[in-house]
């Protein structure tokens, strides 16, 4: 197993800095740009239409990343994953090509990031559908009773984010799972917090769909994504866009798709991206979640607790780090948080996420327009949370 500090190594990015900001993006391991290098240079081609050997092994090694990821979430099959450039397209795709029609409910939280929740505001103006937003608490629990309060008879899909990214709270996706089973309506997971950071089981949590991160906690390349289809339920999904590979033309009015997961994959994709994927789940499964939460959890109980010794700061949420995923939010009074972002990253090398992070509903309740969020992984140091806190003492002092 890969100790914390042997990551570490493997992303020289980590010795510039002291980085705190793995909820927006993880710099991706040597061994992920090895794998991309490798592909550049012995078969930097388009998978499946060549028939010449180094298209083959393109193809090959996709398919391979495609295996890993599937096996990772533990999905039934390759198939149920379809690659994608980010989470945002992975939601599109479920919004866009499911069967959710006029009046049909539609329920959301109200921790869920903006990128779950407009592309089911465009459905209400295009189709009629009913969004409804179960409301999480003070601090960001997402409650299966809040959920439950919702349903009726017209609820078609519930749709919830693993992980909030402003509080870092862990929602209870086995029991939310188990409802929508119960109302007979279709269920959704966004898992772009919670990958890489907590077990992803979609058979577990009953998803029908889950949504995927590459570039956060996976630590895969940019530009990268998947969304997990119940195989069931992939002939009833229409593709977001469509052309060649998602299928063929047959004659000037005919055309006819692929199975899954070509169908969601029109046109060529990020194969080298694909490939990188494929790499950092290696290393994810070679560290075991569980491994990666418990590291976590100690470091972010340690920052919770420095921050708290810091009279100034205003911690949102739970301060018990064991029911969080390595996220948590905060401002400092008197200063905006934009002002201490800005100056933890010039005067004290230390770089925080600041503003309202695509999730609007989640801050309001906390009567703020934005808060700083410092966030770890596993190869996080002490170090790095200690630097934060001498740079905000200076900052106030
Ligand atoms: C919970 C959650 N969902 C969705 C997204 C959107 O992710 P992407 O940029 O991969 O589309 C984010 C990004 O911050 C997120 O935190």
């Amino acid at each position: 197993m890969l100790s914390p500090q042997e990551m570490r190594k493997l992303i020289p990015f980590m010795d510039t800095v002291h980085y705190l900001d793995n909820a927006s993006v993880v710099p991706s391991s040597t061994r992920v740009w090895a794998a991309m290098e490798e592909y550049g240079q012995k078969y930097p081609l388009n998978y499946g239409v060549g028939e010449f050997p180094a298209s083959v092994e393109a193809a090959a090694k996709v398919n391979e990343a495609r295996a890993k990821l599937a096996k990772f979430i533990n999905a039934k099959a390759p198939e149920e994953i379809c690659f994608t450039k980010n989470t945002t397209e992975a939601i599109n795709m479920v919004a866009y090509g499911g069967p959710w029609e006029a009046r049909d409910e539609i329920i959301l939280t109200t921790v869920e990031h903006q990128s779950n929740i407009m592309p089911w505001l465009r459905l209400v103006q295009d189709r009629g559908v009913v969004v409804k937003f179960a409301q999480a608490t003070k601090e960001g629990f997402v409650k299966p009773d809040a959920i439950r309060a919702l349903v009726t008879p017209k609820t078609k899909l519930i749709n919830v984010t693993y992980v909030s990214n402003i509080f870092g709270t862990i929602t209870p996706v086995e029991e939310i799972g188990a409802i929508a089973r119960e109302a007979g309506a279709f269920y959704m997971v966004d898992s772009a917090q919670a990958g890489g950071r907590l077990t992803m089981d979609v058979q577990k949590s009953g998803c029908d769909f889950m949504s995927i991160c590459g570039r956060k906690s996976m630590m895969g390349p940019q530009g990268t994504g998947a969304l997990y289809i119940k195989k069931e339920l992939t002939p009833m999904l229409k593709p977001l866009d469509i052309g060649s590979r998602a299928g063929r033309l047959v004659d000037e009015k005919t055309m006819v798709l692929n199975e899954a997961p070509y169908k969601f994959e029109a046109g060529v994709l990020n194969t080298a991206g694909m490939i990188g994927l494929g790499v950092a789940v290696d290393t994810l499964a070679e560290i075991g979640t569980d491994n990666i939460q418990k590291r976590i959890a100690e470091l972010t109980q340690y920052m919770i607790d420095g921050l708290l010794a810091i009279p100034e700061v205003e911690l949102y949420g739970t301060h018990d780090a064991q029911k969080l995923a390595g996220v948590i939010s905060w401002n400092v009074r008197g200063h905006s948080c934009s002002e201490i972002a800005s100056r933890l990253g010039k005067e004290a090398n230390v770089c925080v996420a600041s503003g309202a992070q695509g999730a609007l509903l989640a801050i309001r309740p906390l009567g703020v327009n934005g808060v700083v969020r410092s966030s770890v992984h596993y190869f996080t140091s002490k170090e790095d949370i200690d630097a934060l806190l001498a740079g905000l003492k200076k900052i106030l002092a």
